[in-house]
């Protein structure tokens, strides 16, 4: 936890914007209370439907087994956490963790138009202070929710204190395209296109551009990896997916 209180250098930004820590978890909070309906299209929308795949890939890297407990956090609408229980099968519990309860809401109501009422538990709170026994899971997952925590390495020290012995820490998150051509591209794609999508189709610009900002603002890979190893991960490497716009982190609690 030392590290942790050291650390954290973007909890003042709200993607591009300078504001207080606890500004900045309330700003958040807002940005998804406005998007969660729309939240599912504008995923295929923004990537193209690559997301999906950027899903599958991540959850295939867990190899879930039914026996394992997971802990989804930033679970949002459910997209991981259906993933994990169709791989690990229908006895395997789940606890999806977000901020937003408009998101869980929307989540919640997925999981019960696929028939899932039972195996699942929905619950409300922030990743920076889980409401979880120590040792308790055996796979942490957060996708595309770590860039929007205030605090991150607390949020990492977090999730090594909820993991048992043998458990394992993931993260999917936007990250650093590595060939400068392809970045430019990316770049323009996402500073000039996103906003406008999110203007046109769930007529909030701002949210979107809040969401390209917070990915220039988040650790690199690299940088990423050796804050993991601050919060007491071991064997921490990641992947790159399209080229790095997306990577995969993961960590060991040993
Ligand atoms: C981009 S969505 C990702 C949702 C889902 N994991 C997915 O991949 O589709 C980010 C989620 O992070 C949640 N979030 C933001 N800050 C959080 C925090 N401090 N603790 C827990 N959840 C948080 C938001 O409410 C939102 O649901």
């Amino acid at each position: 936890m030392e590290n942790a209180k050291k650390g954290n250098p973007e909890r003042e930004w709200f993607g591009a914007r300078r504001v207080g820590a606890d500004e900045k978890t309330r700003l958040v909070r807002g940005v998804f209370d406005s998007v969660a309906d729309k939240y599912d299209l504008m995923n295929d929308l923004m990537s193209g439907g690559l997301h999906r795949l950027w899903k599958d890939r991540f959850v295939r890297m867990i190899r879930p087994r039914p026996e394992w407990h997971y802990l989804d956090v930033a679970g949002g609408t459910g997209d991981i956490a259906f993933r994990i229980k169709k791989a690990a099968g229908p006895k395997s519990p789940i606890a999806v963790f977000d901020l937003n309860p408009e998101m869980l809401r929307v989540g919640r109501t997925r999981a019960i138009d696929r028939g899932w009422v039972d195996g699942f538990d929905w619950i409300q709170g922030n990743a920076e202070s889980l409401p979880f026994a120590d040792d308790a899971f055996d796979v942490y997952t957060i996708a595309f929710g770590l860039r929007n925590v205030t605090h991150i390495d607390t949020a990492l020290a977090e999730a090594h204190r909820v993991l048992k012995p043998g458990g394992r820490f993931f993260c999917l998150e936007f990250s650093r395209v590595d060939e400068p051509f392809l970045a430019k591209i990316y770049d323009a794609w996402s500073f000039r296109a996103i906003p406008h999508i999110g203007h046109v189709i769930a007529k909030d610009r701002d949210s979107y551009q809040y969401l390209v900002e917070s990915i220039k603002k988040f650790p690199p890979q690299a940088e990423l990896a050796r804050r993991m190893g601050l919060a007491g991960f071991k064997n921490c490497r990641f992947t790159n997916l399209s080229f790095g716009a997306v990577a995969i982190h993961q960590g060991l609690k040993t």
